[in-house]
């Protein structure tokens, strides 16, 4: 696959929308109903969600665009964590959630989420963000082994509602180099 990683702008919206609805329901437990998970897409993964999480300056979008097909995406979500329980987990502050990770199926196990975490762990640093932080249902084996691969470790648990099911989430975390801690020499 060639492939570029980029910032998305407000032209990705609907494509963003449409990948969503193909890779949200590969991290849900398999116990999810059907209902839930669509109430979800519509309620935050709209293509109008994505205008506004776009038009938003604390966010920042980032997509594996394969000749204008988009293949992954991720959100990074530059401001304080709301959920008590995720803000007394953290250690690395200030810290960026990457609140979404998302790769089409066809390119699971090829490398392309790896890319797109080295692009969103640099593009956070480069922001000057400490740490990086995520929620990972604590069913998605494959999601959290990625996220350990990835350098994550466990620091917590939080709860997150699907449509009238609460999961239990673990709260990942890992540390991030300073920008002026590179030596140029
Ligand atoms: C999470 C995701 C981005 C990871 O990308 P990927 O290309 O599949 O990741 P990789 O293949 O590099 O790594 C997955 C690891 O999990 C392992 N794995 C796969 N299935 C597994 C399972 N059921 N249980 C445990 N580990 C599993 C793989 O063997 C691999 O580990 P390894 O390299 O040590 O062998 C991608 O799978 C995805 O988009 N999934 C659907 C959406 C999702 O769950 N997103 C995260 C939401 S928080």
């Amino acid at each position: 696959m060639t492939h570029t990683i980029r910032k998305a702008t407000a032209d990705d919206a609907g494509r963003l929308a449409g990948l969503a609805a193909v890779t949200f329901p590969l991290a849900c437990p398999p116990e999810s109903s059907p209902a839930d998970i669509a109430a979800h897409l519509a309620a935050t993964l709209s293509e109008e969600n994505f205008r506004s999480y776009l038009a938003d300056p604390g966010i920042t979008v980032l997509v594996i665009d394969s000749d204008g097909d988009l293949r992954g995406y991720s959100m990074l979500v530059d401001r304080p964590a709301g959920d008590p329980d995720v803000a007394a987990a953290l250690t690395a502050l200030p810290a960026t959630e990457l609140s979404k990770c998302y790769v089409h199926p066809d390119h699971h196990g090829l490398g392309a989420a790896a890319e797109l975490m080295h692009a969103s762990l640099g593009e956070a640093a480069a922001a000057g963000a400490r740490g990086m932080w995520l929620g990972v249902n604590s069913q998605n084996a494959k999601a959290i082994r990625f996220y350990e691969k990835s350098g994550f470790r466990k620091v917590g648990t939080k709860s997150f509602t699907l449509g009238t099911t609460v999961e239990h989430d673990f709260v990942m975390e890992q540390a991030l180099p300073h920008p002026q801690a590179r030596t140029d020499t």
